[in-house]
């Protein structure tokens, strides 16, 4: 998988990105199948990739993992949350821990970055433990339930060859 470039620069489109296996249970509700239908769309509109973590032991989906292409030419940002009653297993870090190589060469990324609340440690241990370099705090740069929240921003960067 390569994304193509495009002659304006605009994010790259994805072509024939994997979809995600469908559902073998019993048909999820609307909103489900909705969510589900949006993270795909991010793939065939060029916007990045979106893909289950798996907690592969229980054959369940428990979270979610994202790497959106910035607008900045080979840039990515990643993203990712666990449902609450499975946190603290050690899925965010393996998830995070396999996705940096493969989100470097398959979308074919020179810098993948992160933004995290100062206060998310959970999230800080994630990116440390898979490599992420924490560069700086960008002031009032993100909106928290409507509130102005300060960023720290960790990056991971391709190595050269
Ligand atoms: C952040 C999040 C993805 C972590 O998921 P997780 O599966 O629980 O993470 P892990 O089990 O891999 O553990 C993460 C680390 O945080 C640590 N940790 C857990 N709770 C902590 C706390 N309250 N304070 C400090 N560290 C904590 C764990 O000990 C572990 O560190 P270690 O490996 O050095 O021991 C999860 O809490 C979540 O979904 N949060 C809401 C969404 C979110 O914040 N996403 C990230 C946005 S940048």
């Amino acid at each position: 998988m390569k994304p193509t470039p495009t002659a304006s620069g605009s994010p790259p489109r994805i072509p024939g990105y994997p979809r995600a296996r469908r559902f073998r249970r019993r048909s999820p509700p609307a909103e489900a199948t909705s969510f589900i239908h949006r993270q795909w769309d991010r793939a065939d509109r060029g916007e990045g990739v979106s893909q289950a973590v798996v907690d592969v032991a229980r054959d369940q989906a428990v979270g979610l993992l994202w790497v959106g292409l910035r607008p900045q030419r080979r840039v990515g940002g990643l993203g990712y949350w666990i449902v609450p009653e499975t946190r603290g297993s050690g899925l965010a870090t393996a998830a995070v821990r396999l996705a940096v190589p493969w989100a470097l060469e398959a979308l074919d990324l020179q810098r993948l970055e992160a933004w995290v609340e100062p206060d998310n440690l959970p999230s800080q241990r994630v990116l440390r433990s898979a490599g992420f370099h924490e560069e700086g705090r960008l002031r009032s740069f993100l909106t928290v339930a409507g509130r102005p929240s300060d960023a720290l921003v960790f990056s991971v960067i391709r190595p050269r060859h």
